[in-house]
């Protein structure tokens, strides 16, 4: 039986998982794996190839000819569809709009965790999403649950977004997250809830250094077995 450590952070939209998840990554020299980058990439290929969320042909054909795979680089991860990286596309409003339809299918999910679960079979990793304490790794050694002021959630987003989208504004962010919130915990599929055994992190008011040492105190542990 393998026996590698899976740290595992799900949370709302917005609540700097990914943040948490790339810096415990760099200072563990564990693999990190954004599952949220995954159902994005999905969704931009559904978007550009047209395909109708009703049709379920159309989606099981869309999904044998999505090949995703990720890289790392500067420690940043890009995330490729069909050897194209799209890693700056996904972030973008037209994705954000239509992810959470896309990721409520079950096909599309069944598809992902089956490759987010390989990905973690032998390797030390990081990942995070919605369902990867409940669905993709039960047993994970280490769980947190992320949570943050809506508010201060979206002023974070409309912060990092603005910069290549200049007419963006606050309520159209907040808007999107509020409503990206209600779809994914309401949703029949994997929805967005804390496992029993998930250590609850709200980090309203913590720096991401504080964030980074809650977490390591909880993991260290495991490393020492
Ligand atoms: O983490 P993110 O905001 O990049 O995720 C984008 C969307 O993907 C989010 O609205 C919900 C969905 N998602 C999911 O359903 N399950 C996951 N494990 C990760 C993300």
């Amino acid at each position: 039986m393998s026996n590698n450590i899976v740290v595992a952070i799900d949370g709302y939209s917005s609540c700097g998982k990914s943040t948490l998840a790339k810096a415990l990554a760099k200072k563990l020299h564990f693999i990190y794996v954004d599952s949220g980058a995954m159902y994005r990439a999905v969704t931009l290929y559904f978007i550009r190839n047209n395909v109708d969320l009703q049709n379920n042909e159309q989606i099981a054909t869309a999904l044998k000819n999505i090949h995703l795979n990720f890289h790392s680089r500067d420690y940043q991860t890009h995330i490729t569809l069909n050897d194209e990286d799209v890693s700056d596309e996904i972030r973008q409003m037209h994705v954000a709009d239509k992810v959470s339809p896309v990721s409520a299918i079950h096909d599309v999910r069944v598809a992902m965790v089956k490759q987010q679960q390989r990905l973690g079979k032998s390797k030390n990793i990081v990942m995070d999403g919605r369902d990867i304490g409940t669905v993709v790794f039960p047993h994970a050694q280490v769980k947190f649950f992320m949570t943050a002021d809506p508010k201060v959630r979206a002023e974070r987003r409309y912060n990092e977004l603005l910069p290549t989208n200049p007419n963006i504004t606050l309520e159209e962010v907040f808007d999107n997250l509020a409503h990206r919130d209600y779809q994914d915990t309401t949703r029949k599929e994997s929805p967005l809830t804390r496992a029993e055994d998930a250590i609850i992190l709200d980090n309203t008011d913590l720096s991401q250094e504080e964030q980074l040492l809650f977490a390591l105190s909880h993991i260290e542990p495991f490393m020492a077995e």
